[in-house]
């Protein structure tokens, strides 16, 4: 045999000498949960690890995290019951939590690329990403209010927004917005092959978002496609995204690879909620070794080409790889 594959198996230095995808702490993006309050660090059931934290102790945990050497979050805020409505009008508030978890996390760690969720669900008291009439998610209507809200998080300071709607148009309409109002220089992360998944389920807990009628699957994509990926995320680059993304991850890892091939712009994955937890569950009952399933899950995930990676493993990967 001249040809004997495993002569590049033989040792671990040959196995990293030769290795086609390495992990490193700056190719992760840490999904941060703020809520009001004090003093408070809350343990989500369904995501053990993971914490919703009051914006003191946020303040903290994004220090941690810098000093870890993690350079950017994506913020999620839990808004009290009392402030949802159809009209998303708390979205846009100047001192809603949102606004107020930027300029601290902003003021905590200047360096920081903060990006921020853009859609209405923690704000709708139908639990939907959009405004709602006769059981209808509004398009274009909830558009415009998407655009506000992104020049809202851009005036509080954050560096990228993010859209996690799945509107058509909203790109475009936000780049427009922030172009208008000078904010030439915040970038737009489109969650852009958005699928409706399953594997939110433990998100809507943490964030207590859950659609209150049906389902998501009128603006989120079916699973079953593929070419459909790319064509949202061609748009949205059109449009003006700086950053595509494939949500959720590990299930999806052939429309990573498509979009990676097509895309003139970074390509991020979102190893969402879900994915987080069914790792977690495994590990508690010694079914899988949670180290190894991480790694190899981050791992392939951008094997497949994802540039960026949004996962709640974010401290776990970036002290195994430090
Ligand atoms: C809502 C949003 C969701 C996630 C991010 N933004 C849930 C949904 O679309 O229902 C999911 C993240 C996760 O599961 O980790 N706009």
């Amino acid at each position: 045999m001249n040809i004997r594959p495993r002569r590049l198996r033989a040792s671990k230095a040959i196995r990293d000498m030769v290795a086609e995808t390495s992990l490193s702490p700056t190719d992760f993006i840490a999904p941060l949960f703020a809520t009001e309050g004090k003093n408070i660090k809350e343990e989500i059931d369904s995501m053990p690890g993971y914490y919703r934290f009051s914006l003191d102790l946020l303040r903290k945990e994004v220090k941690e995290l810098w000093k870890m050497g993690c350079r950017s979050a994506l913020l999620f805020v839990k808004v009290s019951e009392m402030l949802k409505d159809n009209t998303g009008k708390e979205a846009l508030n100047p001192d809603g939590l949102m606004q107020r978890a930027i300029r601290e996390i902003k003021e905590a760690v200047p360096g920081i690329c903060l990006m921020t969720d853009v859609a209405l669900d923690p704000y709708s008291s139908y639990g939907h990403d959009g405004l709602v009439e006769d059981e209808e998610i509004l398009n274009d209507e909830t558009v415009e209010v998407l655009a506000e809200m992104a020049v809202s998080h851009a005036q509080a300071g954050a560096d990228f927004i993010a859209p996690s709607d799945m509107m058509d148009g909203r790109i475009e309409a936000m780049r427009i917005a922030l172009e208008t109002t000078g904010f030439i220089n915040t970038g737009i992360m489109a969650y852009s092959a958005k699928y409706a998944s399953c594997f939110y389920g433990p998100f809507r807990d943490a964030l207590d978002s859950a659609p209150g009628f049906g389902d998501k699957k009128t603006y989120q994509m079916n699973p079953a496609n593929h070419r459909e990926g790319i064509k949202e995320a061609l748009l949205d680059i059109q449009e003006g995204a700086d950053i595509v993304m494939v949500k959720p991850a590990m299930a999806y890892l052939d429309v990573i690879k498509s979009v990676k091939e097509v895309s003139s712009v970074p390509v991020s994955a979102y190893h969402v909620s879900g994915e987080y937890a069914m790792i977690k569950a495994a590990a508690q009952k010694d079914w899988l070794n949670e180290e190894q399933a991480m790694v190899e899950s981050l791992t392939a995930i951008k094997r497949a080409g994802a540039d960026l990676i949004a996962t709640y493993f974010v401290k776990d990967i970036i002290k195994y790889l430090i």
